[in-house]
């Protein structure tokens, strides 16, 4: 999909990411793997700022992207909510430079399902993080349960369509083939969900 194209279909939703801020199914989640975030953090796929309120406030200060205008405004609205200390670039996670080395933490949820080479993405996440630093996914993907991968490798084409987002994506695979070094994954709803504590390689 064109990028403009899914810079729209993502403006577009930003009323449904901001209903589903306070998803009672992701709350338990969210705390237990943004809590561990701490210093200089970069949110990647910031969305309407579904994080903020699980971060440690007196502990952090992100920076937090995503390519579509309308989500950094919610997301700008959750951050004053929330009284957490965040910046924010609107860009394209392809295209965006940073220096190496310059964040204690980088955090995505539900966000490697957009990218078009997550394995790429995840080359950048380890090139910003500092070596001593932490790396925490909170990611779909495909399920262990043959049938449901099944039915997700099926709708995968109408799901991406409609929501932007692919819900086949392997995640084992992808972090598997990835510069990133695990020390925690945690696997939840037919390993649907992923919790991953890592480390950067240097
Ligand atoms: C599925 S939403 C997840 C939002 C949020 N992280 C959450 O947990 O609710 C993915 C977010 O990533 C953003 N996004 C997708 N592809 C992107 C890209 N290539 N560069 C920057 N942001 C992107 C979308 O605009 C959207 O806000």
């Amino acid at each position: 999909m064109k990028k403009e194209k899914l810079i729209r279909k993502y403006d577009k939703q930003v009323k449904i990411y901001e209903n589903k801020r306070a998803n009672p199914k992701f709350a338990g989640l969210r705390n237990k793997i943004i809590k561990n975030a701490y210093g200089k953090v970069l949110e990647v796929g910031i969305g309407a700022g579904a994080n903020f309120s699980y971060y440690d406030r007196n502990n952090v200060e992100i920076t937090g992207i995503d390519f579509s205008s309308e989500m950094i405004m919610s997301a700008k609205r959750a951050a004053s909510i929330s009284q957490v200390k965040a910046k924010f670039i609107q860009e394209d996670i392809d295209e965006l430079i940073l220096e190496p080395n310059s964040f204690d933490s980088i955090v995505s949820t539900l966000s490697l399902c957009s990218y078009p080479d997550p394995i790429a993405t995840l080359s950048k996440f380890n090139s910003w993080c500092r070596k001593d630093g932490i790396i925490l996914l909170m990611e779909h993907g495909l399920s262990s349960n043959p049938l449901l991968s099944f039915t997700q490798k099926m709708i995968d084409p109408l799901h991406t369509k409609i929501s932007g987002c692919h819900c086949n994506r392997n995640i084992d695979k992808i972090i598997g083939k990835s510069s990133l070094q695990v020390d925690q994954i945690e696997r939840y709803w037919s390993d649907i969900i992923y919790l991953i504590r890592a480390k950067p390689t240097k």
